[in-house]
């Protein structure tokens, strides 16, 4: 199979698959910079991103664990869409305390090469779309939607790359808000592990 074969949407679509299997090796920095652009990436000049976003508001973060990262050194890092690089945030956490707020033994939490934290700013959305709400609910919605949209970019961008990935969404909220030393309007709305497939 040719790359551009090996690329295309539809070879991808059929390629991807959630992953909990990893091995050591880690992840070149570029290709962790790739996927993070599918998922959040500048794409246009007025500041538009990979991903939709209701209104433009883009009420979601990426903060990246790296454990694993050639030429970078582990700890947890704020992934920046404008310039597409990481800036380092904290040190890297200690072992076990993803899995610990998870609902199940997700291991694969502790085996990747880097742990993808999608981050909403509930109040911002909730706030910014009350005009619209019906049920109250509908910016928090809109960042479950958004998020998804971001974790489908970068199942994507990691099937292309060759490596392997799955979302993470059965934790509790607020052991996983704690484990991650999120702000007080930051909150994780999904877990992504990224990690050369061990299967
Ligand atoms: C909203 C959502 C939450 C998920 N949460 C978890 C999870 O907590 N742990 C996990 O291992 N996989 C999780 N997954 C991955 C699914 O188990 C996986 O997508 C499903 O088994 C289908 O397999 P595939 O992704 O390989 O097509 C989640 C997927 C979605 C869409």
């Amino acid at each position: 199979m040719d790359a551009s074969t090996a690329t295309t949407l539809q070879n991808l679509l059929a390629r991807r698959r959630s992953v909990r299997r990893y091995t050591d090796e880690a992840v070149p920095l570029s290709t962790l910079l790739n996927i993070l652009s599918a998922g959040q990436g500048r794409t246009s000049a007025e500041g538009k991103r990979a991903a939709p976003s209701a209104h433009a508001l883009y009420p979601l973060t990426l903060g990246v664990i790296v454990r694993r990262v050639e030429g970078l050194q582990p700890g947890f890092y704020a992934f920046d869409p404008e310039s597409a690089q990481l800036k380092l945030s904290g040190p890297d956490l200690e072992a076990g305390v993803l899995n610990e707020a998870a609902l199940g033994d997700e291991t694969w939490l502790e085996d990747a090469a880097v742990v993808v934290a999608i981050i909403g700013n509930r109040e911002l959305a909730l706030q910014h779309f009350a005009e619209q709400q019906t049920d109250g609910l509908r910016g928090a919605r809109y960042i479950d939607f958004e998020a998804g949209a971001v974790a489908q970019n970068m199942y994507l961008a990691v099937t292309a790359e060759g490596l392997g990935s799955v979302v993470v969404m059965g934790f509790d909220d607020a052991a996983m808000k704690s484990a991650l030393k999120l702000g007080e309007s930051s909150h994780p709305v999904a877990l992504f592990c990224v990690g050369r497939s061990a299967d």
